[in-house]
């Protein structure tokens, strides 16, 4: 077989786990990885570009005869980077790993995606959309659910556009503070609101064609900064994967009434999708409701999918891009992964960049994927560029295996003002 190189669009944990993968291949020729971070630049080669500029990536994949794109995150593909390679007479040949700019609405507009589970019969939590015009209705349907209430941005917010209110006061103002103050900017120009679902969370992630699909690794995130899930939310402080607590039955249940409906549900509207669905999940009481759709892979949850995948997973994108991902073959280990985020002081706020990275060389029992890091050529050292500096994964037999093995590797690494959380699983354990 004819090798392949690939470049990878981002510059974080994800990134650089979806690299390390990729790099133990034999079917790859070159890996670049744009822009990328400090670590990924010793997986592959990086390319200073922005992971919009759709103009700079044509010129990068023409002069490195790149085969396939791996798009990391959402940006580029609500922007619809697959459109753009779809429409261009030199580029029609490249795969692009990652959804049509209609199939990343999945992601892109939370009312777009509420109307799609409602026409597809998915189980997700009841809800209605409103805009300033319709301000009153959204009152009186607040004044109709119990608390807590939750106001979703109808666009992309970085993650940051979903409230949780405990009281109608607070959901009216900040339901206003949505429309009317722009707090998310366009994003919150629609705001969807819907009922509380009370269970516990996971995330489901497969790889499809638009046809057919493959079940990933499930994951935990733990999105809360402090020890036992306290403080502000943020981009992921932790992850596992598998998920004791979704058993055989529970994952048959998320593959009968979530995944293939939605499968189903792009190929019968006609929309065109090569890539990740991840499913944020909500457990109640043991049935699967759909929290969210993302059309990306998760980051941390990518820190522990991937050290889970024991096939060849280049093999399985190459399959993907000859419409050959129904015969492919997804081995899994059975291997528990933990990652753990070291993150910088002030995370999810304020925080300092440009701090030493020490004790990177000697992590034996771990990985450690980069985030927010950047390497110097000239001192020949690391220093942070960003909140989430470094995901540290293992695996193990067990959870406990596996969590020594990370905190041990976290143990050797330091910077100044880091923090991590350091009860990742601690709540799964047996
Ligand atoms: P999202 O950005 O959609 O993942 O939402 C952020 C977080 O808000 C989720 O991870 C959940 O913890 C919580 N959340 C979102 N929707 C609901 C809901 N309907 N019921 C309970 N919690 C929710
Ligand atoms: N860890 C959550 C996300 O990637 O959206």
């Amino acid at each position: 077989m004819h090798k392949k190189n690939v470049l990878i669009i981002g510059s974080g944990g994800r990134e650089h786990a979806i690299a390390w993968k990729i790099a133990q291949s034999p079917l790859l020729h070159r890996l670049y990885i744009a822009p990328g971070n400090g670590g990924t630049g010793f997986t592959g080669t990086n390319i200073p570009i922005s992971d919009c500029d759709f103009e700079a990536i044509k010129r990068v994949v023409l002069e490195n005869d790149i085969d396939i794109v791996v798009v990391g995150p959402e940006n580029p593909l609500v922007q619809g980077i697959a459109d753009f390679f779809e429409s261009d007479n030199l580029l029609q040949d490249v795969l692009v790993v990652g959804p049509s700019k209609l199939g990343a609405r999945l992601e892109g507009s939370k009312d777009f995606a509420k109307q799609f589970m409602k026409r597809h019969q998915i189980p997700t939590a009841a809800y209605e959309t409103f805009d300033k015009s319709t301000i009153n209705k959204a009152i009186d349907f607040l004044g109709r659910l119990s608390a807590p209430y939750v106001l979703k941005a109808d666009g992309l917010a970085a993650g940051k556009g979903v409230i949780i209110c405990n009281s109608l006061d607070e959901a009216v103002v900040e339901l206003k503070s949505m429309l009317f103050e722009s707090k998310f900017g366009e994003a919150s120009s629609k705001v969807v609101i819907e009922e509380f679902l009370n269970g516990i969370e996971l995330s489901a992630f497969v790889i499809t064609d638009g046809i057919s699909y493959k079940v990933l690794p499930e994951a935990k995130d733990y999105k809360r900064v402090g020890v036992g899930n306290t403080g502000p939310n943020t981009g992921g402080m932790g992850a596992v994967s598998p998920v004791p607590f979704a058993g055989s039955d529970f994952m048959r249940k998320v593959e009968e009434r979530i995944i293939k409906p939605t499968v189903n549900g792009l190929l019968a509207e006609n929309i065109p999708y090569k890539g990740f669905i991840f499913f944020g999940l909500m457990n109640v009481n043991g049935d699967p409701y759909v929290i969210e759709y993302n059309v990306r892979l998760g980051d941390p949850e990518t820190e522990v999918i991937m050290p889970r995948i024991k096939s060849d997973f280049l093999k399985i994108l190459i399959d993907l891009g000859e419409n050959r991902l129904q015969d492919s073959v997804l081995e899994l280990h059975n291997d528990t992964a933990v990652a753990v985020m070291m993150v910088s002081g002030g995370y999810p706020g304020t925080y300092q960049k440009g701090m030493v990275i020490n004790g990177l060389d000697n992590s034996d029992l771990s990985v450690v994927f980069h985030a927010g890091t950047e390497y110097l050529d000239d001192s020949q050292t690391y220093i942070t560029a960003g909140g989430r500096v470094l995901a540290v994964s293992a695996t193990g037999d067990n959870m406990s295996i596996a969590r020594e093995k990370v905190y041990k590797g976290i143990g050797q690494l330091s910077f100044t003002n880091h923090f991590f959380r350091t009860d990742i699983g601690n709540d799964l354990m047996l």
